[in-house]
C-alpha cells in the first residue's frame, strides 16, 4: 500500500484491500511470534477523548506485540484539550512524536479533521454516533473466521440502531458483499437512520425492520446485539425506559438455529444474560481476540511495514 493512508470509514479500503488485511490477520493468529519484531522502531499514539477498554487496549497490545511502543492519553481531561487545544493542533503535535495515531472522539468527524492536517496515518477509533471502522474490521474478520466467507447470510442487528456507530459502520461494509439480508430489531425510538435505509434501497439490498426479537431470531445466521448508548441520549428518562428493551437469554436463544452466532461489539450492559456466555454460539469474546489481530494487520499495512508479511507472501506493497 503506497502513500499516506488514513482509516476514517470501513469504505476507505476496497474489498480486495480488506481481504489482504484479513489474510495478514489470520496469519498473525497462526504465527504470532513471527511478527514480534516487525515494528521495533515505531511508535503508536492512542488519543482517546472518550472512554474505551477494548479499542484502546487492543491497539496498544497490537503495537506492543509487533515490537513497537505506545504513547497517548486515555482521557481528554489529562490532555491539553482541557485547555482548549484543537484536534488539528493536537495531531500536528502528536506527529512530531509518533508514527501513527488511533483517535477516539465524542464529536463526529473529529478524527477526519485530524487526518486532513496529519502527516502520519490517523485511524478513527470511533467518532460519536458516526463510524467505528476498526470494530467493523473486527466484525468482518470474526464473521469470516466463523463462516468461512463474507457472503450469503442473514444478519439481525438488535438494540440501539440509531446511535450505535458499530452498527452503522458494519452495515456500510456489508453492502459490498453478495447475498446479505439485514433484519433490524429495535424499538421505534432507536431505528436505524434514514441515510442507511436509503443506501440499502439504492443498492437493492433486502432488509426488514421489527420490534420483536422473538419473531426474528429463528431466521438469523448472525445476531449482532448492541447496548443502548446512554452517553448519546438527551435525557435520562428515555434511556431508563429503553435500556432493557432486549435481553437475550437462554429461553430466547432456544428459538435460534443451532449454528447462529451471537456477536456484540461490547461493552455489554444487560442485553445478553451472562448464562448465554457458555453457549458455543456466543462469539463475542472471540470477537475481541480477532480485534487485536486485525489491528496488528492494519497498523502494519498503514505503516507500509511489509517485511514480516512480505516474507510470508501476504502484505500489500
Ligand atoms: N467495542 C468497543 O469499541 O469497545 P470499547 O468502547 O471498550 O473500546
Amino acid at each position: 500500500m503506497n502513500g499516506l493512508r488514513h482509516l476514517m470509514s470501513p469504505m476507505d479500503f476496497s474489498v480486495e484491500e480488506l481481504d489482504a488485511i484479513f489474510d495478514v490477520a489470520f496469519d498473525i493468529e497462526a504465527h504470532l511470534h513471527d511478527y514480534k519484531g516487525a515494528l521495533d522502531t515505531r511508535i503508536l499514539a492512542t488519543c482517546f477523548y472518550e472512554p474505551s477498554t477494548r479499542t484502546r487496549l487492543s491497539f496498544e497490545t497490537a503495537m506492543l506485540r509487533l515490537g513497537g511502543r505506545v504513547i497517548g492519553f486515555a482521557d481528554a481531561s489529562s490532555s491539553s484539550a482541557a485547555k482548549g487545544e484543537s484536534v488539528a493542533d493536537t495531531i500536528r503535535t502528536i506527529a512530531c512524536f509518533a508514527d501513527i495515531c488511533a483517535m477516539r472522539h465524542p464529536k463526529e468527524g473529529a478524527p477526519m479533521v485530524a487526518s486532513e492536517v496529519s502527516p502520519i496515518p490517523v485511524i478513527n477509533a470511533g467518532d460519536g454516533g458516526h463510524h467505528h471502522p476498526t470494530q467493523t474490521l473486527t466484525d468482518l474478520l470474526t464473521i469470516r473466521a466463523l463462516k468461512g466467507s463474507l457472503s450469503s447470510f442473514t444478519i439481525g442487528l438488535c438494540g440501539d440502531l440509531k446511535f450505535g456507530r458499530t452498527v452503522h459502520s458494519l452495515i456500510h461494509a456489508l453492502t459490498r458483499y453478495d447475498n446479505i439480508r439485514f433484519v433490524f430489531i429495535s424499538p421505534a425510538e432507536l431505528v436505524v437512520p434514514d441515510y442507511i435505509t436509503e443506501l440499502l434501497d439504492e443498492k437493492n439490498i433486502p432488509y426488514e425492520a421489527t420490534r420483536r426479537l422473538d419473531d426474528a431470531i429463528p431466521d438469523l445466521d448472525f445476531l449482532y446485539m448492541t447496548r443502548v448508548q446512554r452517553e448519546r441520549f438527551f435525557n435520562e428518562e428515555d434511556y431508563i425506559r429503553l435500556k432493557d428493551y432486549y435481553i437475550l437469554d437462554r429461553k430466547k436463544l432456544s428459538r435460534a438455529k443451532s449454528d447462529m452466532y451471537i456477536l456484540h461489539p461490547l461493552p455489554r450492559v444487560n442485553e445478553i444474560a451472562v448464562d448465554v456466555d457458555e453457549d458455543p454460539r456466543a462469539a463475542y469474546f472471540r470477537q475481541v481476540q480477532y480485534g487485536m489481530y486485525v489491528r496488528m494487520a492494519l497498523i502494519l499495512t498503514l505503516l507500509g511495514e511489509t517485511k514480516a508479511g512480505i516474507n510470508r507472501g501476504l502484505l500489500i506493497r
